[in-house]
């Protein structure tokens, strides 16, 4: 047997394209095929990533987006389709946690304000349905699409994490499945990935302190981190057409963690 490009002629967005989880995905999109919109607010970043992908034969541009602005959505619609003439595969990944400011412990309910909690949701869940809102247009126009929004293993169970993240992430989840519903008839196809604990930056303050590492560690069967890779190749399913008949799905990426 042999195995091609898995995505061939495919057109990608991805949010948060800039940095792990999103930058990897990214790569992986173009290593097999994909034209592919390397979005971000970070633009050195971003343009970094899209500047690798091209220089190793790949498609990308780079394009500035903050997914909490309907504004650039639009404008990253119309680039999109300009520059590649369709769209198929929407990734929703940009994502942050609701952590104080070392980054390494988060805020518990009482302690919680309101413009921490509405920012956390601002970015984790708006942000993914402004990308779906946006991305329906061209993909029903294409014939149809997969859109793969990132939620978490935080989006299914509680810890003591903060709880904007996990409730942001859990209405990920299942808006996921309404948006697969609403859409299936014209073969877009939504599912939800649900990373557990990756090394990444968004983790590499608490992962670097063994105090914090450790618990997260001792959770994980598999006895290691994920990789940003580990998770692009979930994506890379659920974009191909290798996942034809799905819908509606959540893809848990975790080391085992969920399985206890
Ligand atoms: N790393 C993990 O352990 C883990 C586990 C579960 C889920 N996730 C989820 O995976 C996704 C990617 O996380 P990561 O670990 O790669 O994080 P990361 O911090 O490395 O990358 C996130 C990227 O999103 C961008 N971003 C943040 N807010 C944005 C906005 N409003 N608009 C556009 N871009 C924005 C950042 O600039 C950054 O480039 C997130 O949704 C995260 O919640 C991560």
């Amino acid at each position: 047997m042999t195995v091609g490009p898995r995505l061939p002629g495919k057109v990608a967005l991805i949010t948060g394209g800039a940095s792990g989880i999103g930058a990897a995905t990214a790569t992986a999109f173009a290593q097999h095929g994909a034209a592919v919109a390397v979005t971000d607010m970070n633009d050195n970043l971003g343009r970094e990533v899209a500047a690798n992908i091209t220089a190793n034969g790949g498609k990308a541009i780079y394009l500035h987006l903050d997914t909490t602005n309907e504004e650039h959505w639009t404008e990253a619609m119309v680039e999109v389709l300009a520059k590649f003439g369709a769209l198929h595969v929407l990734v929703n990944n940009a994502g942050i946690a609701d952590r104080r400011p070392d980054n390494k412990t988060t805020v518990k309910i009482e302690d919680t304000t309101v413009e921490g909690w509405e920012r956390v949701f601002a970015v984790n869940s708006t942000g993914v349905f402004l990308g779906v809102k946006h991305a329906i247009a061209p993909m029903r126009a294409a014939g149809g699409g997969s859109i793969i929004n990132i939620s978490s293993i935080y989006g299914v169970v509680g810890s003591g994490a903060g709880s904007a993240y996990h409730s942001s992430k859990g209405a990920v989840r299942t808006f996921s499945k309404s948006a697969a519903i609403q859409y299936a008839g014209d073969q877009i196809r939504v599912n939800s990935v649900h990373p557990g604990f990756v090394d990444t930056p968004l983790t590499a303050n608490t992962h670097a302190d063994p105090e914090l590492m450790a618990p997260r560690l001792n959770a994980t069967p598999l006895g290691r981190f994920g990789t940003p890779q580990d998770i692009a190749m979930g994506c890379l399913f659920l974009a191909s057409d290798e996942s034809a008949w799905m819908t509606g799905s959540e893809l848990v990426i975790d080391g085992g963690m969920l399985a206890q």
